[in-house]
């Protein structure tokens, strides 16, 4: 897994996860009786150490002032604060030209940004816009509306059976009219991990634009913007250490300079008349509004906070965690982790379906013995109909997780089925399901 990224860390501490949890105040908590928080539900939202804690509340208590407007103490330090975590985000991505970083609220409105801007007012009917069928919603219904708004065609990378992206299925995807391929670093269910830097070495030769959602790779560490030097990359903050509200857009900076703004208002002008507005320069073109500041200051201290530990014992520990947890899911009969076989194709998740059980009543009846996963479709529909599955389970892993946890998510998935066959072998009684499967 590559680890490298431009780094903001002062000097590095090295990675020794009893130290790193000791920063995570909610892992030591009982969240029922005698059973102390196991979290594996870090792809949905990470926890946040205590220097990220630190950050927002300081913005909060001692310096909530608006930025880029007053002209008093407590808006410049406010001001100064925004533009330095700019800096950060900048820094961990690897960018020189911090203008090219964008706050915004999310991945979600960070891939709609380039929707609704560059999509929109770049490309022309009959144009086309290649995604794989790994996306999450988010990097898929936007390109739905703008193909449908502006006559462009959708297209599909098509995955292997265990999930995996190959280069032949971008290729066979591949017209003259693909404009831009949209792809995630790393899938939010099979933690799939397609080639990106085959996949920019491609889009350069063709002249495509790339857009890479690294909501779920950045977190791991899978993406290196420098070397891959994408058109544009979206990532959220509060999968990273980070709160929620925040997020980034990384572009280009003649796109950003091409591109309309998104949102108007505020801000994001420096003439108004009654009749026209011109833009700010970017990066405030495209902050319109209030932005989320102490959220955005509160994301620079968790990339900090994350740079500090040598990226490569970072990786090496949660590709442990990885393994492990193939190790132990795979010795329980019935339980099918969905994704690459090939664990060196995957970042630290774990999907899964069990015969006997619902993956919502696996989530519920985990939650009893303290463990928090998730379960759904995971606001990834396509994909789930491409797995021949309704919904799975998922374990997913972070720098704070240990062995001994994933020994626990087994020992209770043993316990849960032993509990679903008690269950279907009285099934007059007793009724297997305990959840329903809506959603
Ligand atoms: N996209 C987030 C997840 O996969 C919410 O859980």
């Amino acid at each position: 897994m590559n680890f490298e990224h431009g780094g903001v860390g002062k000097s590095p501490r090295p990675f020794e996860v009893e130290a790193v949890r000791a920063d995570f105040p909610p892992l030591h908590q009982e969240v029922h009786p005698g059973k102390p928080l196991i979290y594996l539900d870090s792809a949905a939202t990470s926890l946040k150490p205590s220097p990220v804690v630190a950050a927002l509340d300081a913005y909060t208590a001692d310096y909530p002032a608006n930025v880029h407007r007053g002209l008093h103490v407590l808006s410049e330090r406010a001001t100064e604060a925004f533009e330095d975590a700019r800096e950060a985000v900048a820094s961990f991505l690897g960018v020189e030209d911090s203008a090219q970083v964008i706050f915004t609220r999310g991945t979600t409105e960070s891939i709609n940004a380039v929707a609704m801007s560059w999509a929109r007012s770049m490309l022309e009917p009959g144009d086309a816009i290649l995604v794989s069928e790994l996306e999450h919603h988010s990097n898929l219904v936007p390109w739905q509306v703008v193909a449908k708004e502006k006559g462009l065609d959708l297209r599909f990378a098509e995955l292997t059976d265990d999930a995996r992206l190959e280069m032949s299925a971008i290729e066979a995807a591949l017209t003259d009219r693909v404009r831009l391929i949209a792809v995630t670093a790393m899938s939010n269910v099979t933690g799939t991990l397609p080639p990106l830097a085959d996949i920019m070495d491609l889009a350069r030769r063709k002249g495509i634009r790339v857009l890479i959602d690294a909501a779920q790779g950045l977190p791991h560490g899978d993406i290196d913007v420098r070397k891959l030097d994408p058109d544009f990359l979206a990532f959220s903050g509060h999968k990273i250490l980070g709160p929620t509200g925040v997020g980034v857009l990384y572009a280009k900076r003649e796109l950003l300079e091409a591109m309309p703004p998104f949102l108007t208002g505020g801000s994001m002008v420096v003439r108004v008349t009654r009749d026209s507005s011109e833009w700010n320069e970017i990066p405030w073109k495209f902050e319109a509004g209030t932005p989320p500041i102490g959220e955005a200051i509160a994301l620079g201290a968790a990339l900090r906070y994350l740079a500090a530990f040598p990226a490569e014992q970072v990786a090496a520990h949660e590709r442990a965690l990885l393994e492990h947890a193939h190790a132990v899911l795979g010795r329980i009969p019935g339980l099918r982790i969905v994704g690459p076989e090939d664990l060196s194709k995957k970042g630290p998740i774990a999907s899964f379906t069990m015969e006997e059980a619902h993956p919502h009543d696996l989530a519920q009846l985990l939650d009893r013995h303290g463990i928090a996963i998730r379960a759904g479709h995971h606001c990834t529909m396509p994909l789930h109909t491409r797995l021949k599955i309704p919904a799975s389970a998922r374990a997913s892993f972070s720098l704070y997780n240990t062995m001994a946890e994933i020994d626990r998510l087994g020992e209770a998935l043993e316990s849960i089925q032993a509990l679903f066959r008690r269950r279907v072998s009285r099934p007059a009684t007793s009724p297997a399901r305990l959840a329903s499967p809506a959603q």
